[in-house]
Formats: structure tokens, sequence, C-alpha cells
């Protein structure tokens, strides 16, 4: 207590009232610094999770955090995004906290992956080589396509080909269009929210191909991505082809202390997991969450064949399925 305060309740009253207001006041304010001290010590413990090398530069949340913060300098932001994240803690949920709608948050993600390209372009451009499309004029669509990354490496590996890029962010959609403008008609833009059960009416389907890229994992568990693969799987043409280069949750956030986890922590250098740089930090650690066998059974229930995983490097899968013919 200050002085003045301590006078105030020696003297058992103040200026304007009783004493006790001053002692209400002052635990009310040590309240206020113990909860931002208990956001403080969550939100370091979160930070020290991070598998990144430098989490400047690997991790866009914080990056959001951070540019935030040095917008409002002198402001509470900082107390506000610890939080902010607290208050995300005591409820987990497979649904990821990407912030997709906020011009910001996609600028520092895709500035984010840009970095990582080079490990990710190749495995893009492998997996849409599978792909039956060479002297097709066909029709592809990437689902949850980004700023564009995945349908650039289709466009420029079948020039008959075109490519819907589907996303429910305006600010995606806005980078996947200058980044494409090469290809000119070649391409074309969907926006709808793929938990909206009417999605597919954007679309002008039906595609010799879908294609989609750490998007659908996202959406959560056994409710929500069964019925975007239903969808997916009645926008193919009979026999057309259904690629997801995603990632297996219930490895990229099985707990420290698993024997699996444990096993592919080992793995450095060239074989090191890359391929959630941005991700890991946007979800919180489940004991359980979706894997490989869950979305392949989930493609088989929705109605796909030749259902498989073609190659898995520790959370990244790629699912491919063929709607019958
Ligand atoms: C991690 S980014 C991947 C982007 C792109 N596929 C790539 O590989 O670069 C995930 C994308 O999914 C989109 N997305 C997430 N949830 C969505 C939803 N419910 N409906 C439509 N798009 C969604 C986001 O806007 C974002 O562009």
């Amino acid at each position: 207590m200050s002085l003045d305060e301590i006078a105030a309740v020696l003297r058992g009253c103040t200026e304007s009232g009783d004493w006790r207001d001053v002692v209400a006041g002052r635990i009310g304010a040590i309240g206020t610094q113990l909860n931002q001290l208990h956001a403080a010590r969550d939100y370091l413990a979160y930070l020290l999770s991070c598998p990144g090398d430098n989490p400047a530069t690997d991790c866009p949340k914080l990056r959001h955090e951070v540019n935030q913060i040095a917008l409002n300098p002198g402001s509470t932001a900082v107390i506000d995004a610890m939080s902010e994240h607290s208050a995300h803690r005591p409820e987990p949920s497979i649904g990821a906290h990407h912030d997709w709608h906020s011009p910001t948050y996609v600028q520092d993600w895709i500035s984010a992956d840009v970095t990582h390209r080079e490990q990710r372009r190749p495995r893009l451009r492998w997996a849409a080589s599978l792909l039956p499309l060479h002297d097709l004029q066909a029709r592809v669509l990437d689902v949850g396509g980004g700023y564009g990354e995945f349908a650039g490496q289709l466009l420029a590996q079948f020039p008959h080909a075109t490519v819907c890029v589907h996303d429910y962010s305006t600010a995606m959609l806005d980078h996947a269009r200058a980044n494409l403008s090469e290809f000119g008609p070649r391409v074309n833009f969907a926006q709808a929210d793929l938990t909206d059960p009417g999605w597919t009416r954007s679309l002008d389907g039906p595609f010799d191909a879908v294609v989609s890229a750490l998007t659908i994992h996202n959406l959560g568990g056994a409710d929500a991505i069964p019925p975007v693969y239903a969808a997916i799987c009645s926008l193919l043409k009979p026999g057309g082809w259904f690629l997801n280069l995603d990632l297996a949750l219930n490895v990229l956030l099985a707990p420290a202390d698993t024997p699996l986890t444990q096993l592919y922590a080992r793995a450095q250098g060239p074989t090191a997991d890359t391929s959630h740089h941005h991700d890991r930090h946007n979800h919180d650690p489940l004991p359980t969450a979706p894997g490989l066998e869950d979305h392949l059974g989930w493609l088989r229930d929705a109605g796909f064949e030749h259902v498989d995983c073609p190659h898995k490097h520790l959370s990244e899968m790629l699912l491919v399925a063929r709607r019958p013919t």
C-alpha cells in the first residue's frame, strides 16, 4: 500500500469514505496482477513446448502476437495476448486456433510458409504428378487452397488444366489471385466455408480431380471431416481422384512421453518433421486426435474406393482415394 493508503487505514477513514474501500481496492489490484502472472506463466510454458528452432520465424501465431504488441506499444497488448492464450487452454479441442480471416495473420503465415518452400514444394509437385491428367483438358479443385501453392504446381504440370482455388478466407484468396496471376483464365476462385453443409453450391463441378493440403485437419475430427469427404466425393467425376496432403494429428499432438513421440523426436536433419512447422502452435496437445487410420476409414465411408496412403513421413500423410467409376 502507498503511504497515503496506510495513513487512511490508520485514520480509520478516507476523505471520501471508509478505510475498507482502500483495502478492498488494493485487494482487487493484487488479484489483477495475480491473473496477469498466471497468464504469463501459462504462456511461457506454452512457448517452451515449441518444437521449432526459432519460434520468431517458425511460428505465425507468435509473430502475429508480437506484431500486435508492436502496433500497440504501451497498451496491455502483452497481457491481452497472454490472457487470450490462457483463455484457450482450459478447453482443449481438436480444432485449430488459426485466424484465417485476419489479413495480418494470413500474411504472417504465408511469410513463415515461404521459408519452408524448399521442403514443401517437392512434396506438392510429387503429389500432383500422381494425377492422370496429362493431355486432358482437366478441371481440378483445390480445397482450402490458401495462397495457391498446390494450384501453382498443378497449373505448371498440366498445361491443359484449369484449377479452381477454393478457400473461405478473403485474405488468402487475395494472395492466391496475385500469386497465380500468370496463369490467367486457367485459374478461378471460389469462397465457401467447409463447415457450411451447402459449401459445394459455390463450386462448378464435377471435377476430374480434387486436391487439398494442410486444410482438412483444421476442421476437427469425426463430426466435421466425414461430411467434407463425402461432399468431395460427390464433386468428382466417376473415376476421379482425390489427393489430401495433410497432417496426422495423433502424431503431431501426441503427449511428449508417448513411445512414438520419443521415437520420432530422434528424427533430425533432412528427415526431421518439417511438415507442421506452422501448425503445432495452433493446436492444443491432445491424448487422442485423428490419425491416418481414421482418415482412411472416413474416406471409405464417404464412398471412395482405392483408398491408400502412398506417402507418410512422421506427421505428414498423403491420402489418395478414387470415386468409383
Ligand atoms: C494451412 S493453410 C493451407 C493452404 C494451402 N492449402 C497450402 O497448402 O498452402 C489452411 C487453409 O485452409 C483454409 N481453411 C481453414 N478452415 C476452412 C474452412 N472451414 N473452410 C474453408 N477454408 C478453410 C484457410 O483459410 C487456409 O487458407
